[in-house]
């Protein structure tokens, strides 16, 4: 942890402890006294929601384990059976995935936060570059945590999405099998999967860690992108962001909670509810609503460009959307950070959200006609929007003024309002660290 510590163990326990493994030091110093900027709002709530979100499905992944049989004989029943007869089995299983698209929500409201606020710039970088790994590795989990309960979508879905990889010249076949444990999604497959699946999210876990030290080593970013100068920019992390971090994840639980009792399975697919057969190929196979875009984009990719097949172009450009993510911070030249001075880059940012909800979309639709034009539209403005935007507006666009520091920004916002603290009064006493 960067800064002086402001600690003093109160107990003889606690200075024994202090003395030998300060972890009460360094909880104190990250989640009590850590100075926040006092203005943050709601979208810097989705990273405590997505901690929160990572525990429970470790928690509720552990209890179905314990009823869930990894064998193609027995998966899809073993389901059922935890449906029916485990003890709050249906409940355990609908938090879990629902769980699993809710987790998916807050992390692209979490990701979309970033790209808004200029979160990714020097010297956040690599605090950045962690999330996209968490990203990468949260999308391998869902990938694989649904073929489990070896429905027609998940035998297909993983049949078509390791099939992407025969794609790969030379390599392609063999990863393709190793994969797989064989020469087609199987038993060994379900084995591997749910292994992996098991693992991966304290995997997740750890690189959590590592990300939440390098936040505190950087420090939170703001609204106004304007780094904190004095004590007066910040408040303390208890109570102020736990609070409204608390009355966020609050909130945002209700949602999940009604989805869980009131429409479990409106973001599953029907399909899934029909045990796998390889005989028998479903009409659409769609992956869960989370991978649509990145579906939508490896399906608008028709066209060979030079040596590179439709095919391989596709699976390129699926991957390729997500690992531009990783450059980001060297794509945007803009000197300012915060999209709230940066008019041109707000209206391009909103536009880039419509174009990924709108691919979205379109991966919901079969790869025919007109959808296809339309996903190869959108497909372009996503990696312009990187590759052009990104690096030429930050090169010429006007931004608006600055206010001088965060403190400026809030006393102006709220200029003819009501209660301002002035900076510099009581607003010190609190803001330790
Ligand atoms: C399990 C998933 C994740 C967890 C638990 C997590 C946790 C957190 C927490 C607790 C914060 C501080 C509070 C906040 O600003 O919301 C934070 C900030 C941040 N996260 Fe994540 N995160 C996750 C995924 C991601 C992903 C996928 C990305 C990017 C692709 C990302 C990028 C960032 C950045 C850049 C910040 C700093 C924001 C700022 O100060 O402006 N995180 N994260």
């Amino acid at each position: 942890m960067s800064g002086h510590s402001s600690y003093t163990p109160k107990s003889g326990l606690g200075k024994w402890i202090d003395a030998r493994m300060p972890l009460p030091r360094l909880m104190y110093d990250s989640f009590v006294a850590y100075p926040v900027p006092r203005n943050l709002n709601y979208a810097y709530a989705f990273g405590g929601i997505l901690s929160i979100m990572l525990v429970a499905q470790i928690l509720t992944g552990v209890v179905l384990a314990m009823h869930y049989a990894a064998d193609t004989g027995l998966a899809f029943n073993s389901v059922e059976k935890i449906m029916r007869d485990v003890n709050s089995g249906w409940l355990l299983r609908y938090m879990h995935a629902n769980g699993a698209s809710f987790f998916f929500i807050a992390v692209y409201i979490h990701i979309f936060r970033g790209l808004y606020y200029g979160s990714y710039k020097a010297p956040r970088e690599l605090l950045w570059i962690l999330g996209v790994l968490i990203y990468f590795l949260m999308m391998a989990t869902g990938f694989m945590g649904y073929v489990l309960p070896w429905g027609q979508m998940s035998f297909w879905g993983a049949t078509v999405i390791t099939g992407f990889f025969t794609a790969i010249p030379l390599v392609g076949e063999w990863i393709q099998t190793f994969l797989l444990g064989g020469f087609a999604v199987d038993n060994p497959t379900l084995n591997r999967f749910f292994s992996l699946h098991y693992l991966l999210p304290f995997m997740i876990a750890g690189v959590v860690v590592l990300h939440v030290w390098a936040l505190h080593v950087t420090g939170q970013t703001n609204p106004t992108g304007i780094e904190v100068k004095s004590k007066t920019d910040t408040l303390a992390f208890t109570p102020y962001a736990t609070m409204k971090d608390a009355f966020a994840m609050v909130v945002f639980i209700a949602v999940l909670a009604y989805f869980i009792f009131y429409i479990p399975n409106y973001l599953g697919h029907p399909d899934n509810y029909t045990i796998a057969n390889p005989l028998k190929t479903p009409a659409h196979i769609v992956p869960e609503w989370y991978y649509l875009p990145f579906y939508a984009i490896l399906r608008a990719i028709t066209f060979s460009i030079g040596p590179i097949d439709s095919k391989l172009g596709g699976v390129i450009a699926m991957f390729g959307s997500i690992l531009i993510l990783f450059v980001v911070p060297w794509l945007d030249t803009s000197k300012v950070r915060s999209a709230v001075y940066r008019p041109w880059y707000k209206l391009f940012f909103w536009l880039f959200v419509i174009d990924a909800i709108f691919l979205g979309w379109l991966g919901s639709r079969p790869a025919e006609g007109t959808y296809v034009a339309m996903a190869q539209v959108a497909t372009a403005y996503y990696f312009a929007f990187f590759i052009i935007i990104m690096p030429i507006l930050g090169l010429i666009e006007t931004p608006k003024r600055l206010p001088n520091s965060i403190t400026e920004a809030v006393l102006e916002k709220n200029k003819g309002g009501a209660s301002v603290q002035p900076a510099g009064s009581a607003a010190s006493p609190e803001t330790k660290g």
